[in-house]
């Protein structure tokens, strides 16, 4: 069994107690007992900075942006520019017209199927996701073969939940004009090896999406080394609130494409027989956006940083060896994913109990973790299995949470026994 990493520099200095007692929520009692939170691959519980700068935006500064050119508009209008600066860098782009507000990671991938797809996918073309997919990177994409005629192809995936790079290389053809890949499984909790599936992707002349709703609150992520065209997550899942995402594009890609939603704040001129469009990102962020919402991600990305991602990595690697070996040590569980390279996501089945009156038992004593088929149902199927338990971790949890999980796990099966 690993050794908790809990010295002082475990995440830049600041003491696992000093880390929790930023994050409210933390505190909360369930039923008597203290809350184990372990579902951060669905969402994150937010830090008191991430909190009061919302509170100090809606109580103090609060005005509309791109409006008003009186001084609370104009103060406004610089802080959300300011948020859009911080994720830029936060994704390793200096070029903040490539950073687009939306409302989250599925609303940015509906954004580049309707806008690029529909504008230079036709009849014949090709665009491959991954057996891993969350329903929010398979359907965008359905819907868009069925409007222009291309079709859609899947990388498999072996036993472990590696994806099979052979495989994925004789798809690979002169039709294939999109690859949408995760860059890590919310169902399994593998890493994939985005940057050479986008050297692969643009080899063959196709755009390259990568689904990191599940990577960047865990892990560096730099767009440009990656090389994706495109990246997208969602601010609820990094500590973030929810409402606001983001879709990174390369600038002469967004500036190829046509508007997703219309409407007021997107365009140069309009009359009734025409309208023009501003530039990107604007062109992208049609009427009042999320204000609030993208101030306070921008307080979330300042939080990651000040904690430094080497250190959560590797704090949240250790929660997930030592996770994975005290569920493996149960009779009778089966972990469901074993990936190379996995991030802290657990998802696991008993023999004897259902996902979903398991959580339902462990939710009695206080511990939230996820049952079901974790909007990935096609993964679920390709395990054999119509849902797992999952326990997700973030660099607030400790070991003495994932020992309680496996204490739970432990009682709910001899109830069942
Ligand atoms: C891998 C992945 N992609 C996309 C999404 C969708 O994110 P949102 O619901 O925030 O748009 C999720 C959410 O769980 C996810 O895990």
């Amino acid at each position: 069994m690993s050794k908790q990493v809990d010295t002082p520099d475990a995440r830049n200095g600041i003491s696992i107690e000093t880390l929790r007692s930023e994050f409210p929520m933390l505190a909360k009692s369930v039923n008597g007992v203290p809350l184990v939170y372990l579902d951060n691959a669905a969402t994150t519980q937010k830090p008191w900075s991430v909190i009061n700068r919302m509170i100090r935006f809606e109580t103090d500064e609060y005005a509309t942006v791109r409006r008003g050119s009186y001084k609370l508009g104009e103060a406004a209008t610089d802080e959300y520019e300011k948020a859009r600066d911080k994720v830029a860098r936060f994704v390793g782009t200096d070029d903040s017209r490539e950073i687009v507000f939306t409302s989250g990671a599925t609303q940015s991938i509906n954004l580049v199927a309707q806008s690029y797809g529909r504008k230079f996918l036709s009849e014949g073309d090709e665009i491959i996701i991954s057996h891993l997919e969350h329903h929010a990177n398979i359907i965008p994409w359905q819907v868009v073969c069925e409007d222009t005629g291309a079709s859609l192809k899947v990388i498999p995936v072996d036993d472990n939940g590696d994806l099979l790079m052979d495989e994925y290389a004789k798809l690979l053809n002169g039709n294939t004009k999109i690859v949408a890949v995760t860059h890590v499984s919310n169902a399994l909790g593998t890493i994939n090896p985005v940057k050479k599936i986008a050297a692969m992707a643009h080899d063959a002349g196709a755009v390259v999406l990568i689904d990191g709703a599940q990577s960047a609150p865990h892990m560096r992520v730099n767009v440009k080394d990656i090389d994706c065209d495109f990246f997208v997550f969602s601010g609820h899942k990094m500590y973030g609130p929810s409402g606001v995402g983001v879709l990174y594009g390369k600038f002469d890609i967004l500036k190829t494409m046509p508007p997703y939603v219309t409407g007021g704040e997107m365009i140069e001129t309009v009359t009734f027989e025409k309208t023009t469009f501003v530039e990107p990102p604007l062109r992208f962020e049609a009427g009042t956006p999320p204000i609030t919402q993208v101030i306070g991600l921008g307080a979330a990305v300042d939080f990651i940083r000040d904690c430094g991602f080497e250190k959560i990595s590797l704090y949240e690697n250790d929660l997930l060896e030592y996770g994975t070996s005290l569920l493996q040590g149960i009779d009778g569980l089966k972990i469901i994913g074993n990936a190379k390279e996995k991030s802290g996501i657990i998802s696991f089945t008993l023999d004897t109990v259902h996902p979903h009156d398991l959580v339902t038992i462990l939710g009695e004593e206080g511990i939230a973790v996820r049952g079901g088929h974790h909007c990935a149902q096609p993964a679920m199927r390709r395990f054999g299995v119509p849902a797992t338990a999952r326990a997700s971790v973030s660099f607030y949890n400790t070991h003495e949470e994932l020992d309680a999980l496996a204490e739970g796990v432990r009682k709910a099966m001899e109830m069942f026994s």
